[in-house]
């Protein structure tokens, strides 16, 4: 008893149970927001496929599905299915009771869910560049996007074979981040539509304005930054350190679920009651 209040008022005094706090809230927020996009596309695109309703894809698409393209329009079908798998299985994989108590069931996950970010990116890929997707800036901010999730899979998955646990853990942590990144890029647009009470200033008609210009860069960049600050507080930071770390990951919850509501608002509900 004594020993485990001596080991609270330290981990207090070192900041370590604030920023563990600080992460969980995070991504707890984030998590119920992952689900939110996957009830979406679950709801939206699988409900208008189970009845045959190909044209409302096409509908809510950029492009949708265009005849005779028989490679981009099984892409975008895939698409959808793997969006659904990644939203669904990538917060799974960071709750520790499932990683303690089902191990197998974490492996497979992780498993599909490294494979469906590499399939969903690489599909991704051919779809913007044969396609073409809101001019040039979006396109290669979300190509970048796609190459990184392509390069952390690999460390994810390589460190894991080798065991390296903690490696993996870390890289793990990255590829979640950024195959997030379309999932934040969302939810920026939503955070922005509530702070500016839905003027939305630098949005562009066609994502050509400033601010869409920033997330299609910002909306894997800055979680990065932040998981990086977060990471090296955790491991190598004092106390000092350790505090405004849990700062910056408690500020990045709010807003986060400040975006996700947003999020709901102007791209979710209006596409499943419109
Ligand atoms: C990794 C996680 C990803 C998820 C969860 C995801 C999810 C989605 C969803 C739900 C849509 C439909 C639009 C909507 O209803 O909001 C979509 C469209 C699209 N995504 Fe992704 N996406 C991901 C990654 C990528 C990547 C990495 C690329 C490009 C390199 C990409 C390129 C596209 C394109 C081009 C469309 C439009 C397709 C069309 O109009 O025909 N996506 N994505």
């Amino acid at each position: 008893m004594v020993s485990s209040a001596a080991g609270f008022r330290a981990e207090e005094l070192t900041g370590r149970g604030l920023l563990k706090a600080s992460a969980v809230t995070w991504f707890s927020v984030a998590a119920l927001g992952q689900f939110a996009f996957a009830l979406y596309i679950f709801l939206f695109y699988g409900g208008a496929a189970i009845a045959g309703d190909w044209e409302a894809w096409t509908a809510r698409l950029i492009v949708g599905f265009v005849e005779a393209d028989v490679l981009g329009n099984l892409n975008v079908l895939a698409h959808m299915l793997l969006a659904f798998i990644i939203c669904v299985g990538g917060p799974l994989q960071f709750v520790p009771a499932i990683r303690k108590r089902f191990p197998v069931f974490h492996h497979w996950v992780g498993r599909t869910y490294a494979l469906a970010a590499v399939l969903i990116s690489l599909g991704g890929l051919y779809l913007t560049w044969s396609r073409g997707m809101a001019g040039l800036v979006n396109e290669i901010g979300i190509s970048v996007n796609a190459i990184l999730i392509l390069i952390f899979a690999g460390y994810t998955v390589r460190n894991a074979l080798k065991r390296r646990f903690d490696r993996h853990h870390r890289w793990a942590l990255r590829l979640f981040m950024v195959a997030s990144g379309v999932w934040f890029f969302r939810v920026g647009f939503g955070f922005w539509f509530i702070i500016t009470g839905g003027t939305m200033p630098g949005v562009g008609p066609m994502l050509n304005g400033p601010f869409d210009y920033f997330l299609a860069i910002g909306s894997y960049v800055l979680p990065l930054v932040i998981l990086e600050t977060y990471l090296h507080a955790r491991d190598k930071g004092g106390a000092a350190v350790r505090h405004a770390a849990s700062a910056l990951v408690f500020s990045a919850a709010a807003v986060t679920g400040v975006g996700i509501v947003g999020a709901a608002m102007i791209f979710w509900l209006p596409t499943l009651l419109g």
